[in-house]
């Protein structure tokens, strides 16, 4: 009798050295650092170059490393017409995969592995991504595309290239948190992805497009849309906890809660908790205090009625709504933290690689003889 691991459950397929997951004390560390120590003390730039590199960043390499960014930011010509011919019902992460993969054509879909040009290409991705995005969403809603300014951060820059303006400090750096916290999380579904395609050796453009398809599916990215669509149905705080006694009572799977890894707790949430926090004080906003009352509410009747614990993407997706974003641009964002770690795997699995092809039990028929066709 074969034994099968479904959904490869259980399976340990390599070893990896960029993050490990933490299960029995639901805590993830990057290449060694706890990541809401990273969150709390980094920006994400020098977190981006901790999981590329192994080690943080001084001042210098800091500064090498912003430069190198900054000068791959800018679409080309070419680049910018398909998009303007992008369906406009198409979602975001479906026009984000398409330009990933134009990216790959215009590069002449290198299949150089030398590790320097894999670390060139992860940094072009990186600067252009957040350019795609917010590109994306100006040419959704009929607005001219914003170039981008180099006198500008990371994390800046992609609120300026979406609405011509950089907003509060705290608001920024809520959004950096994010996407330091979801930079990379080991073999995931969108990384083994990634890990799978590069093993054929097919290139680093096909292995990040693969993984965008991947992390696209409603079981893997996307729950911090799922979770801003649930506190709109809600509706208002008064209104949290007699919803939230209903759906359980109905076993309604509340979007935002649970993790198959983490069972009481993800070390993750307290940190992007605090920044969505500061952001509503400064926001001061009777809509930002509507969504942040709500998830209280929502938080504590879920962790007293069930002890199940919110996880990333709880308090990510209104953080991300009450930064002006539209949701299906959530799992976008997303994108422009996680390609670090996708292509930190990608280039992990080239230095030492191994062909991914696992096996399987065929159940079909057994062996049979084909009949002319006259006679079948
Ligand atoms: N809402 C309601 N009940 C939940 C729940 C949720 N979000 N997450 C888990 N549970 C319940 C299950 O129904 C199950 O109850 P039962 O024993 O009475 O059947 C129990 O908790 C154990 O959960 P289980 O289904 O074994 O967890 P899992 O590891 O298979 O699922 C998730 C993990 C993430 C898929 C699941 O928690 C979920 O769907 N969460 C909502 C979507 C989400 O936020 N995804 C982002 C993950 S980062």
């Amino acid at each position: 009798m074969t034994d099968i691991k479904y959904g490869l459950a259980g399976v340990v397929t390599d070893d990896t050295a960029v993050s490990k997951v933490m299960p029995e004390t639901n805590s993830l560390t990057y290449r060694g650092y706890a990541v809401q120590d990273l969150a709390s003390q980094c920006r994400f730039e020098e977190v981006a170059y901790l999981i590329w590199n192994g080690e943080l960043p001084n001042k210098a390499q800091l500064a090498e490393f912003e430069q190198q960014e900054k000068a791959e930011r800018g679409l080309s010509d070419d680049l910018l017409a398909v998009m303007k011919r992008f369906p406009k019902q198409a979602h975001p992460m479906a026009t984000l995969r398409t330009a990933v993969s134009f990216l790959g054509l215009e590069d002449g879909d290198i299949e150089d592995h030398a590790t320097d040009r894999l670390y060139e290409r992860s940094i072009s991705l990186f600067a252009k991504i957040p350019q795609i995005v917010a590109t994306d969403y100006r040419l959704r809603n009929g607005l001219e595309p914003i170039a981008p300014d180099n006198s500008l951060r990371f994390s800046e820059n992609f609120f300026h290239m979406c609405f011509g303006k950089v907003p509060a400090p705290e608001v920024v750096k809520c959004f950096d948190i994010s996407m330091t916290l979801y930079a990379e999380h080991s073999f995931n579904a969108s990384t083994f992805t990634g890990r799978v395609i590069a093993s054929s050796l097919s290139g680093i453009y096909s292995a990040v497009t693969g993984a965008i398809g991947s992390l696209k599916g409603p079981l893997h990215g996307g729950a911090n849309e799922a979770v801003m669509h649930m506190l709109q149905e809600v509706g208002t705080a008064e209104n949290a906890k007699a919803w939230m006694l209903d759906a359980l009572a109905t076993k309604k799977k509340i979007m935002g809660f649970g993790h198959r890894v983490y069972r009481s707790g993800d070390s993750r949430v307290p940190t992007m908790t605090e920044a969505y926090k500061k952001m509503v004080d400064i926001l001061d906003t009777e809509e930002a205090r509507k969504y942040w009352e709500m998830s209280r509410i929502l938080d504590e009747t879920m962790v007293s009625e069930k002890g199940i614990y919110p996880n990333l993407d709880f308090p990510a997706g209104p953080a991300y709504y009450l930064m002006g974003f539209e949701i299906p641009m959530f799992t976008p964002i997303f994108v422009m933290s996680r390609i670090t770690g996708w292509t930190a795997h990608i280039k992990e699995q080239l230095e030492d690689n191994k062909l991914i092809r696992p096996l399987s039990n065929y159940t079909g028929p057994a062996q049979r003889e084909v009949k002319a066709i006259d006679q079948r």
